[in-house]
């Protein structure tokens, strides 16, 4: 299988990724402003498909505010790179969080002169995604939450932030525009929490909408992976749910700061079952993911520019070898061996049988005074095994 990676292969790269110059909170910048455009030409060299970006992460937020012609010609250099390369803009999101004015929130800000501030640039960037061809507008909340508990009525946040989504959602419907939003959870930072903090909790919002299924999630390996949650049951769900509209693919060492680490370069074994999920779908069928391989991630602080272009393509290679990998474990009769001795295929069949009824449950000894708990109790389903397997694949020694 190539490992050189292709269009056909859907990565794309939000531009903030390659265009971080690095600066943290304890020290400035190491390297110096990537011009959008660069990016643009550099990713397709490297075989990406697309990029995403932030209103911001192009047109600077004063001219964005106050300086249309600059906004239209900075736009216009941006389209034509997207004519000379070809690349696709599957995804565009708004910069909430960044200026002071959104310091204690956006959508649902206490301050209701910056939820409609809010309002105005999120729907401005969601008219610029529709006319670029994307077909997800991410929201991040990154400053919707709080460090005080006291200083958030969460019912009447959550409220506003209802209130701002469904009015997304019906300009989209009004408008016609083939666009769903993914929500993105985060548990905390820069906010101390964040609200809708996980995969779980951004689900159960969406069914409280007004266009449910115009609304799904964008789950990220690393922040669920900060709230020691498993990143892959998280998008299994989602997909299950038919929910999983996009993806943010980086690497995290468990719960500590938002890492961004290259994609792999964090929990391996995890990111070998996340592609395994999102390549080859669950054991027994059931629902698949066709969306973008979207990489969030942040080049390390200590590379140069040539390092940044290297960990760009790294994040690509890593998940190729991973499919390679994936791929080579499905198809091992031992792996088929071992998902029977562990009864995964077992687990698509229903519980009661077709026409079955609870009273037919109750009648049969069989399921309860003639079941054969000590048998079954001391069977051994060879997880174990099972986990060597995988490890051995992606070791590249499986085959
Ligand atoms: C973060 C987030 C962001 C979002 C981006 C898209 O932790 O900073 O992951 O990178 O994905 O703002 O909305
Ligand atoms: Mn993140
Ligand atoms: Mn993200």
């Amino acid at each position: 299988m190539a490992l050189d990676p292709t269009p056909d292969d859907r990565f794309s790269f939000g531009l903030w990724t390659v265009g971080w110059p690095a600066a943290d909170p304890f020290g400035a910048a190491t390297r110096p402003h990537i011009d959008p455009v660069e990016s643009v030409h550099r990713l397709a060299d490297l075989g990406a498909h697309g990029i995403t970006f932030h209103d911001d992460d192009v047109v600077p937020f004063e001219v964005g505010h106050r300086d249309p012609a600059g906004r239209d010609r900075i736009l216009g250099r941006l389209r034509s790179a997207l004519e000379e390369t070809g690349l696709a803009v599957p995804m565009v999101t708004t910069n909430l969080f960044s200026h002071p004015v959104f310091k204690e929130g956006a959508f649902t800000a206490n301050d209701r002169g910056v939820r409609r501030f809010a309002l105005r640039k999120a729907l401005r960037q969601l008219q610029l995604g529709a006319e670029l061809g994307a077909r997800t507008f991410v929201m991040w909340g990154g400053r919707e939450g709080s460090e005080v508990d006291a200083a958030k009525d969460v019912d009447a946040a959550l409220a506003r932030y209802r209130e701002a989504v469904d009015l997304l959602t019906t300009h989209i419907t009004e408008q016609g525009l083939d666009m769903r939003i993914a929500i993105e959870p985060k548990p905390n930072e820069p906010r101390g929490d964040i609200l809708l903090p996980t995969v779980g909790h951004a689900i159960a919002f969406t069914h409280t909408l007004e266009h449910p299924h115009l609304v799904g999630v964008n789950p990220e390996v690393g922040h669920e992976q900060m709230s020691n949650l498993n990143f892959t049951h998280g998008i299994a769900q989602a997909l299950s749910q038919g929910k999983l509209f996009h993806v943010d693919l980086n690497g995290q060492n468990g719960p500590k700061f938002d890492q961004d680490l290259v994609f792999g370069h964090g929990n391996l074994l995890s990111a070998f079952s996340t592609v395994d999920l999102l390549e080859n779908g669950f054991p027994g069928g059931g629902p698949t993911y066709d969306g973008p391989r979207h990489f969030d991630y942040k080049p390390l602080r200590t590379e140069d520019l040539d390092g940044v272009w290297a960990s760009a393509a790294a994040n690509m290679r890593t998940y190729l070898l991973l499919k390679e990998r994936a791929a080579a474990f499905r198809a091992d009769p031992r792996v088929t061996a071992a998902l029977e001795r562990a009864k995964v295929t077992e687990l698509a069949r229903p519980t009661l049988g077709e026409g079955e009824t609870l009273a037919d449950l109750v009648a049969d000894r069989g399921a309860f005074e003639d079941f054969d708990v000590d048998a079954v109790g001391s069977y051994g389903y060879g997880h174990v095994a099972l986990a060597q397997l995988a490890l051995e694949h992606l070791t590249g020694v499986g085959a």
